[in-house]
């Protein structure tokens, strides 16, 4: 599939965008594991309008990781357009995408992000304000969801009216506002914006995508162009691996290569060294701690609370990797299958 005139291969697998976790570090190792594309964190418009220095490090992108989205909100579509310039300018991303579907109180809240999806007259401004400053430099597209709340699920129309304001690519969480992140992902809306002969650019399904199996699903039953995939991210960078071999038609089901317990705890190993270099050790440990209390490489071993405590207690690598190769040890005398 292609967004714009990129090319993104066969039914990709995107890493979603995730604020406080898709930093430059988590990006490039989950392009190295199979990521056809990596988004940013959210960075607020009118920040980078006022140069916050914060706000501005956001767009810091290496060329390992690309093709690399990078993604603002905001309610106003003067402070989107000139914050899509800056963004294109500092960094040249491979793709710009506006985040209207933020649900969090402080954004959603206040107008912004799904908060958008209230104002849809405003939704469509921003995004042709967006596109007409910076759609002849690169690729516009937009993340959002079913719509506000249950008796509002605007998409299908919606998605129509985004693709007339001249975006690239659609990608639909299938969720409303209200439902945050409660019940399951509702794919049967994102199928039926994909079915709707009149949508042309591509459509990307996002939504509770945990195994090679859904994955294969979504594609399959819902006809979607790529999928996105973040919280079963965490502590399993290697799950695009699983989906990138299970959906490679050469491959009929076979694993390339065996991802062994050593191979997974030295990639968290790694992942750790990586936060630690950019943010310091102290800061550096806390930022990977939300990946090591996810993994489910450390699912089933038999008594491992204590561990597990000392394990997201620890805040020297000294410390934390001692547990971890104590872990390697519990590991491998666990019963194989
Ligand atoms: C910690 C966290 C941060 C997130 N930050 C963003 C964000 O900055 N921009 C965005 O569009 N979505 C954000 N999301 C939503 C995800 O991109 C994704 O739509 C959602 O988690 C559903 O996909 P999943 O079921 O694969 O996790 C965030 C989600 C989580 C859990």
């Amino acid at each position: 599939m292609k967004i714009g005139n990129l090319d993104l291969g066969q039914r990709p697998v995107f890493l979603a965008p995730m604020e406080d976790v898709t930093d430059i570090g988590f990006r490039l190792l989950c392009r190295q594991m199979g990521a056809a594309m990596v988004y940013s964190e959210f960075v607020a418009a009118d920040a980078l309008v006022r140069m916050v220095n914060k706000s501005l490090k956001k767009l810091e992108v290496c060329d390992e990781e690309r093709p690399v989205a990078i993604q603002i909100y905001g309610k106003e579509p003067e402070a989107m357009a000139d914050a899509a310039r800056i963004v294109v300018e500092q960094a040249h991303p491979d793709v710009l995408d506006l985040n209207f579907g933020c649900p969090v109180k402080k954004i959603a809240g206040k107008g912004a992000g799904a908060g958008m999806l209230q104002n849809v007259p405003k939704l469509l401004e921003i995004t042709r304000a967006v596109v007409d400053a910076v759609g002849a430099q690169v690729p516009v597209t937009v993340k959002t969801r079913l719509g506000w709340d249950h008796e509002h699920k605007i998409i299908v129309e919606l998605a129509e009216q985004l693709q007339d304001c001249g975006i690239s690519a659609l990608t639909i969480h299938g969720r409303t506002r209200s439902q945050m992140y409660t019940d399951q992902a509702d794919w049967t809306l994102i199928g039926a914006v994909k079915q709707n002969p009149r949508m042309h650019i591509p459509i990307i399904g996002n939504g509770d995508i945990t195994s090679a199996e859904k994955a294969v699903e979504a594609f399959e039953r819902y006809g979607v162009d790529a999928i996105m995939v973040g919280r079963a991210t965490f502590g399993r960078p290697w799950i695009f691996r699983e989906i990138t071999e299970a959906l490679d038609p050469t491959l009929a089901g076979r694993r390339v290569e065996e991802m062994s317990i050593d191979w997974k705890l030295d990639i968290l190993k790694e992942q750790t060294l990586t936060s630690i270099s950019r943010l310091g050790e102290l800061s550096g440990i806390r930022h990977v701690r939300r990946h090591l209390a996810a993994s489910p490489l450390f699912k089933g071993i038999p008594d491992f609370r204590q561990t597990r405590i000392k394990m997201l207690q620890a805040d020297t690598v000294q410390e934390l990797f001692e547990v971890m190769e104590y872990t390697r040890d519990l590991l491998h005398r666990l019963p194989v299958g």
